[in-house]
């Protein structure tokens, strides 16, 4: 079905999805905000299937193409070459390092909206946001595997929504959908199925032993099943509230 998978951002998820891309067979563009050249040692290291792109010509050259990149830039991402495209979008909304967004904080709308806003003629479907960099990678597993685990998709458009279950099963992941954008509050930062179900206990810490002890906990699946009643339990809540997950 998908021959190239797009990356706009290569940072921690984006280069955790481009592993697995690369890994199940995928040419992989990557991009970035600073240029192809500062992504030599990346493309060196995933190997002959990857190159580096501006992110508008990752988008042009993607079958599918992920936006995985801080949600304050999210109006910066290259709405005429992603037009027609489906977009999965990794984005969480974090006030403290994205700076606050009115209609976030009042709940009126949900990141993955106010990105579906600016992409107006792709189709966008949240995705990838509730899980770590090292846990995407140590959790994958074929679709026949017992410990199999799932992640939750969100988006308007069903074509879309099943391109992006096609992938995350072609990656290693199950596929629950959640609903349209509107809904995709439920997996936001602070939700039951936000990142803790895959990790377990996290130790109180600063952000970077955070992510040091991230990379050294091989992560706990998360079933479909399980999934759909963490995702059935959120609550709404304000989004100006989220923390960093060190930070709780
Ligand atoms: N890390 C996690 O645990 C995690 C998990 C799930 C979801 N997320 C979410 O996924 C998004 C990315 O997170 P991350 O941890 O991967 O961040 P990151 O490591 O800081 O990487 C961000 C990437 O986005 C790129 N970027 C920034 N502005 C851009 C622009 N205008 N055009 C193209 N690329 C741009 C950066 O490129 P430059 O370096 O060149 O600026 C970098 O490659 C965030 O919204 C985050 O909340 C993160």
């Amino acid at each position: 079905m998908h021959r190239t998978l797009g990356l706009i951002g290569s940072g921690m998820i984006g280069t955790s999805i481009a592993r697995l891309a690369i890994s199940a067979g995928f040419g992989v563009v990557v991009s970035n905000s600073r240029g192809p050249e500062t992504l030599a040692d990346l493309v060196t290291e995933l190997g002959g299937q990857a190159r580096a792109a501006t992110p508008a010509e990752a988008a042009r050259a993607a079958d599918l193409v992920v936006a995985a990149i801080p949600l304050v830039a999210h109006r910066k991402l290259p709405a005429a070459a992603l037009a027609g495209k489906t977009v999965l979008d990794t984005a969480n909304y974090y006030p403290e390092r994205d700076g606050h967004l009115t209609e976030l904080d009042t709940g009126a709308s949900t990141s993955s909206a106010l990105i579906q806003r600016h992409l107006a003629d792709s189709h966008v479907v949240k995705a990838f946001n509730t899980i770590t960099p090292h846990q995407l990678l140590s959790l994958a597993r074929p679709a026949d595997a017992t410990d199999r685990s799932a992640l939750p998709i969100a988006g308007d458009n069903a074509s879309a929504k099943a391109e992006a279950t096609h992938l995350l099963n072609r990656l290693g992941y199950d596929a629950v959908d959640i609903g349209p954008l509107t809904d995709s509050w439920r997996t936001e930062p602070n939700t039951p199925a936000y990142i803790r179900p895959y990790l377990g206990e996290i130790p109180a810490t600063d952000v970077d032993a955070f992510l040091r002890w991230t990379r050294q906990t091989p992560g706990i699946p998360v079933p479909a099943t399980q999934l759909t009643e963490l995702i059935e339990a959120a609550v709404r809540q304000t989004a100006g509230e989220a923390k960093l997950p060190s930070a709780d």
